[in-house]
Protein backbone atom coordinates (compact mmCIF):
# COMPACT_ATOMS: atom_id res chain seq x y z
CA UNK A 1 0.00 0.00 0.00
CA UNK A 2 1.26 3.48 -0.58
CA UNK A 3 2.86 5.62 2.45
CA UNK A 4 0.31 8.43 1.32
CA UNK A 5 -3.37 8.58 -0.19
CA UNK A 6 -4.37 9.87 -3.16
CA UNK A 7 -5.89 12.44 -1.67
CA UNK A 8 -2.86 13.59 0.32
CA UNK A 9 -0.53 13.66 -3.06
CA UNK A 10 -3.61 15.81 -4.76
CA UNK A 11 -3.55 18.24 -2.27
CA UNK A 12 0.72 18.39 -1.47
CA UNK A 13 0.45 19.02 -5.52
CA UNK A 14 -2.04 20.84 -6.27
CA UNK A 15 -3.01 22.91 -2.91
CA UNK A 16 -6.08 24.63 -2.47
CA UNK A 17 -6.14 28.41 -0.98
CA UNK A 18 -2.62 29.04 -0.74
CA UNK A 19 -1.34 32.53 -0.27
CA UNK A 20 -1.79 35.61 2.19
CA UNK A 21 -4.62 37.57 2.56
CA UNK A 22 -3.94 41.70 3.10
CA UNK A 23 -6.77 42.65 5.02
CA UNK A 24 -7.27 39.67 6.96
CA UNK A 25 -9.85 39.39 10.28
CA UNK A 26 -7.57 36.61 11.56
CA UNK A 27 -3.92 35.38 11.36
CA UNK A 28 -2.99 32.24 13.07
CA UNK A 29 0.59 31.36 12.75
CA UNK A 30 1.96 28.23 14.62
CA UNK A 31 4.86 25.45 14.39
CA UNK A 32 6.79 22.54 16.00
CA UNK A 33 9.24 22.87 17.39
CA UNK A 34 10.50 19.12 16.59
CA UNK A 35 10.31 19.44 12.95
CA UNK A 36 10.56 22.81 12.43
CA UNK A 37 7.38 23.44 10.34
CA UNK A 38 5.68 26.35 10.57
CA UNK A 39 2.00 26.67 9.30
CA UNK A 40 0.17 30.72 8.65
CA UNK A 41 -3.69 30.83 7.98
CA UNK A 42 -5.23 33.82 6.81
CA UNK A 43 -9.33 34.51 7.26
CA UNK A 44 -11.70 36.74 6.01
CA UNK A 45 -14.34 36.92 8.05
CA UNK A 46 -18.32 38.33 7.43
CA UNK A 47 -20.86 37.98 9.32
CA UNK A 48 -19.59 35.44 11.66
CA UNK A 49 -18.86 33.54 8.90
CA UNK A 50 -15.44 32.61 7.02
CA UNK A 51 -15.72 33.75 3.68
CA UNK A 52 -12.27 33.73 2.49
CA UNK A 53 -9.33 31.42 3.83
CA UNK A 54 -5.80 31.29 2.68
CA UNK A 55 -2.61 29.49 3.90
CA UNK A 56 1.53 29.58 3.83
CA UNK A 57 3.06 26.39 5.44
CA UNK A 58 6.63 25.80 5.11
CA UNK A 59 7.07 22.88 5.81
CA UNK A 60 6.23 19.04 4.75
CA UNK A 61 3.85 17.67 2.30
CA UNK A 62 1.90 16.21 4.86
CA UNK A 63 1.87 19.69 6.47
CA UNK A 64 1.15 21.62 2.77
CA UNK A 65 -1.61 18.86 2.48
CA UNK A 66 -3.39 19.35 5.81
CA UNK A 67 -3.25 22.95 5.21
CA UNK A 68 -4.69 22.72 1.98
CA UNK A 69 -7.54 20.53 3.40
CA UNK A 70 -8.15 22.35 6.56
CA UNK A 71 -9.11 25.65 4.17
CA UNK A 72 -11.51 23.90 2.23
CA UNK A 73 -13.11 22.12 5.38
CA UNK A 74 -13.42 25.90 6.59
CA UNK A 75 -14.13 27.94 3.87
CA UNK A 76 -17.91 29.08 4.17
CA UNK A 77 -18.49 27.79 7.21
CA UNK A 78 -19.44 29.80 10.47
CA UNK A 79 -16.45 30.48 13.16
CA UNK A 80 -17.95 28.76 15.50
CA UNK A 81 -17.66 25.55 13.09
CA UNK A 82 -14.12 26.52 12.19
CA UNK A 83 -13.34 25.88 15.98
CA UNK A 84 -14.54 22.90 16.25
CA UNK A 85 -12.15 21.62 13.30
CA UNK A 86 -10.25 18.55 14.81
CA UNK A 87 -6.97 17.20 13.62
CA UNK A 88 -8.51 13.77 13.40
CA UNK A 89 -11.20 15.02 10.52
CA UNK A 90 -9.01 16.62 8.99
CA UNK A 91 -6.84 13.03 8.28
CA UNK A 92 -9.90 11.67 7.38
CA UNK A 93 -10.78 13.88 4.92
CA UNK A 94 -7.45 13.07 3.61
CA UNK A 95 -8.14 9.74 3.51
CA UNK A 96 -5.58 8.87 6.65
CA UNK A 97 -1.93 10.27 7.34
CA UNK A 98 0.82 7.91 8.32
CA UNK A 99 1.11 8.07 11.97
CA UNK A 100 4.38 9.63 12.17
CA UNK A 101 2.79 12.49 9.92
CA UNK A 102 -0.25 13.07 12.53
CA UNK A 103 1.24 16.10 14.08
CA UNK A 104 1.34 17.60 10.66
CA UNK A 105 -2.80 17.31 10.73
CA UNK A 106 -2.63 18.58 14.48
CA UNK A 107 -0.42 21.64 12.83
CA UNK A 108 -3.37 22.55 10.52
CA UNK A 109 -6.16 22.50 13.33
CA UNK A 110 -3.91 24.80 16.08
CA UNK A 111 -3.50 27.35 12.93
CA UNK A 112 -7.21 27.74 12.23
CA UNK A 113 -8.05 27.69 16.10
CA UNK A 114 -5.14 30.29 16.05
CA UNK A 115 -6.70 32.28 13.22
CA UNK A 116 -10.14 32.74 14.88
CA UNK A 117 -8.34 33.35 18.14
CA UNK A 118 -6.58 36.06 16.67
CA UNK A 119 -10.18 37.24 15.09
CA UNK A 120 -12.16 36.80 18.30
CA UNK A 121 -9.30 39.11 20.09
CA UNK A 122 -9.14 41.94 17.55
CA UNK A 123 -13.37 42.25 17.46
CA UNK A 124 -13.66 42.19 21.41
CA UNK A 125 -15.60 45.00 22.39
FE1 LIG B 1 6.35 18.37 10.89
FE2 LIG B 1 5.04 17.55 8.80
S1 LIG B 1 6.96 16.82 9.48
S2 LIG B 1 4.58 19.27 10.04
Amino acid sequence: MALYSEKVMDHFRNPRNVGMIEDADGIGEVGNARCGDIMKIYLKIDDEIVTDVKFETFGCGSAIASSSMATEMIKGRSVAEALELTNQAVTEALDGLPSHKVHCSVLAEQAVRAAVQDYYERHRS
